[in-house]
């Protein structure tokens, strides 16, 4: 170990006014949600707050988000926004889905999931961040897009895990679709916060359009996978097939899973290599305790339990930047969570972001502190911590995305030490995930 920081700060970089005008309030919804949470939401239980005659609720009193993600849970769907954003890219997949149609995916597709699947999950992901690993020696180490290599690398991880589907070059036309569809007719605009579920905004024709070639990009994946040698291989691919009514509901039942199984981990991996970078201390630490394991295809499902601290570290860093930043809900009846009333149609935003900075929950929040995640330390406050969410919603990939972040830091940071290679601030934004602002430059000098 080096004598330089193990701990830094981060502290959020947006302070809005307590008080914002309906003007402000669009703005930021539209543009990034993040810049527009009062300062109250990180000190108070709840927040109330009127938006276009909509009453919108911060919840962070623990009884209250007991109460709406789990005790009365069948009272909350997903918001029109959610469905007008998602639905181009995922359909009525596992996400999306609702009621019977929902228990029926997730039951079918639960053992894929299991502890015992891990092992050979396991594997598949070392194999994916070895690929990583040669692709980033073969780019040389100078100005790396960790961003854009991360999104490949869990994509093709994804695949290859959950399909047995080799993506090949279809991983970066995969990319190049969602890249687009985020940075143009995906992005939100105020309408698809304001009006009801089901009515049309100007992008709808556009989003529609994408829709269509994105869905038949899926479907040629799915011929593919059919039409595989070797026959059935056990994987959710095959669970899904078994399970799905139509042609249509396993394509979608796919698009989910790939697109809901890689983004997020790519963004926990870029901001925890963002934090690292100004961290070599952490980044030492890392590379010491992978130093010993086979991280190999064949040894990383026994070496996983043994990398303690770099599964701390990834935990702390789900904490400071949650890539689900808001886990968000509309009240289908009034309801009242734990003393706040929640009328029909509220919104109500359970937001990791907040609550994992909150003053009264943590302490010292905004310092990168790995030490709250080791082995002995308390646990955190009860509904305090919620990168995966909790309920019947939760996270169906949990155990996937720890398994996949923390075998695929431990294989970089002992292969390299990593820099951020210019200066300018990398800020994160509320897009459906919690993306960085910019893909920075990283600069990778091989530890050996
Ligand atoms: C660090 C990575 C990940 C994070 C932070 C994350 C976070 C979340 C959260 C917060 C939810 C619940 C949303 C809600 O209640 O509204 C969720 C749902 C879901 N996640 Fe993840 N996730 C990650 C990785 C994955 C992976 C690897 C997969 C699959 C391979 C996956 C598949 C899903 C699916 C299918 C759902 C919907 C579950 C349902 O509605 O029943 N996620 N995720």
């Amino acid at each position: 170990m080096t004598d330089q920081p193990a701990s830094l700060s981060f502290p959020t970089p947006y302070a809005a006014d307590e008080r914002q005008s309906t003007r402000e309030i669009a703005a930021t919804l539209r543009d990034n949600a993040l810049a527009g949470l009062p300062p109250s939401a990180f000190e108070d239980m709840a927040v109330v707050r009127s938006f276009m005659g909509r009453r919108q609720i911060i919840l962070n009193d623990p009884a209250a988000i007991r109460h709406v993600l789990i005790e009365n849970a069948d009272n909350y769907g997903r918001t029109a926004a959610v469905y007008r954003l998602l639905d181009p890219v995922i359909g009525r997949g596992m996400l999306l889905a609702d009621g019977d149609d929902w228990r029926e995916q997730r039951r079918a597709a639960a053992p894929a999931f299991a502890p015992r699947a891990m092992g050979s999950i396991a594997g598949h992901i070392a194999r994916g961040g070895e690929r990583m690993l040669a692709d980033l020696r073969a780019a040389g180490g100078a100005n790396i897009d960790l961003f854009a290599q991360f999104q490949l690398t869990t994509l093709e991880i994804a695949a290859a895990a959950l399909f047995s589907l080799d993506l090949g070059a279809e991983g970066p036309e995969v990319r190049a679709e969602l890249r687009d569809y985020a940075a143009g007719v995906g992005r939100p605009t105020v309408l698809d916060f304001m009006l009801p579920r089901g009515w049309p905004v100007p992008r709808s024709f556009a989003r529609w359009r994408f829709r269509r070639a994105w869905m038949a990009h899926m479907a040629r994946l799915v011929a593919a996978r059919r039409e595989a040698p070797g026959g059935a291989r056990g994987d959710l691919f095959d669970m899904m097939a078994q399970q799905a009514h139509s042609e249509r509901q396993l394509v979608e039942e796919v698009a989910t899973v790939l697109v809901a199984g890689h983004e997020t981990t790519a963004v926990a991996l870029f901001w925890t290599c963002t934090m690292l970078a100004e961290l070599p201390a952490v980044q030492d630490g890392i590379a010491a305790e992978a130093a010993t394991f086979d991280l190999s295809s064949a040894g990383a499902a026994a070496a996983l339990p043994a990398l303690v601290y770099t599964r701390a570290v990834i935990d702390e860093a789900l904490r400071l930047y949650p890539p689900a930043f808001s886990i968000t809900r509309q009240a289908r009846a009034a309801d009242d969570a734990a003393g706040v009333a929640i009328p029909p149609a509220g919104v109500v935003l359970i937001v990791p972001w907040v609550l994992h900075r909150h003053v009264k929950l943590w302490s010292d929040p905004n310092r990168f502190d790995p030490g709250r995640f080791l082995p002995g330390a308390p646990p955190p406050a009860r509904f305090s911590y919620l990168p995966f969410g909790v309920g019947p919603r939760a996270c169906i990939g949990a155990q996937f995305a720890l398994t996949e972040a923390t075998i695929v830091l431990a294989q970089l940071l002992r292969a390299v030490r990593l820099e951020l290679a210019d200066d300018a601030p990398v800020l994160p934004l509320a897009a459906i995930t919690l993306r960085p602002n910019r893909s920075p430059p990283f600069r990778l000098t091989p530890r050996v």
